[in-house]
């Protein structure tokens, strides 16, 4: 069934970003698997742009409650980001401190379409979903996929402990580009760019 969203006719679309190991995996016990610091520059380059302005959102950044809560306080909210929280809780968002509840930079969706209605009031600027596994699961999903831009994907090479999955459906992209590949403290890592979804049936 469309979304509201997907029968507008004038949508933008979301660009998906995440760090995944050899078998999918995403996160374990509310926590990022590895420490790469390659990733986060990355992460945090792409999702910032060329943005100068201090106090200025250069990106909408959607993530489920779990994310949000997986960051360290010290860096809640992602700096000059707007960070849109889904959560069923949105109406009463115990998570959220009162500072957090009134920074500019933080919005609650209670849906998908809440959360790109509040992105896209945001004219023009980029909108990525940085995980976790549920909104993956949920922007990925038949429904919404064909408002997905670009899927930045980095492969760590090596498989971890995880309780959080990417969905299987990589198979399914073209690979566009090899954006950086190296290696960290023995841990080898490849950023690609996929775009073009294929459906599989
Ligand atoms: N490797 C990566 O790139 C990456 C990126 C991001 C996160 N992670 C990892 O992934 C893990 C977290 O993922 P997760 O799947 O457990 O949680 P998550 O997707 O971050 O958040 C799940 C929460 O989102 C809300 N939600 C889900 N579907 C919703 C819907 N349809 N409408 C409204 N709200 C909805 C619910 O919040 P309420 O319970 O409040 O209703 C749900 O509990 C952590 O380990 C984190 O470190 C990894």
């Amino acid at each position: 069934m469309l979304s509201m969203l997907s029968m507008q006719k004038k949508i933008m679309k979301f660009h998906c970003i995440v760090a995944l190991d050899e078998k999918l995996g995403i996160g374990f016990q509310g926590k990022l698997p590895w420490k790469l610091r390659a990733d986060m520059r990355w992460f945090k380059q792409t999702t910032l742009g060329n943005s100068t302005h201090a106090n200025v959102a250069s990106s909408s950044l959607i993530m489920g409650r779990k994310t949000w809560l997986s960051l360290s306080p010290n860096y809640r909210p992602l700096k000059n980001r707007m960070n849109i929280i889904l959560s069923r809780q949105a109406q009463t968002p115990s998570f959220l401190t009162e500072k957090e509840q009134q920074s500019p930079f933080v919005k609650l969706a209670g849906s998908l379409d809440e959360a790109l209605t509040l992105s896209q009031a945001l004219e023009g600027l980029p909108i990525f979903v940085i995980g976790g596994a549920q909104i993956f699961k949920l922007f990925l999903s038949a429904a919404h996929i064909e408002n997905l831009g670009s899927l930045y994907v980095t492969h760590v090479k090596k498989t971890f402990p995880s309780d959080a999955l990417f969905p299987n459906i990589l198979q399914n992209f073209q690979k566009q580009r090899v954006l950086d590949s190296g290696e960290e403290n023995s841990l080898a890592y490849e950023i690609i760019e996929y775009t073009g979804y294929l459906s599989p049936s």
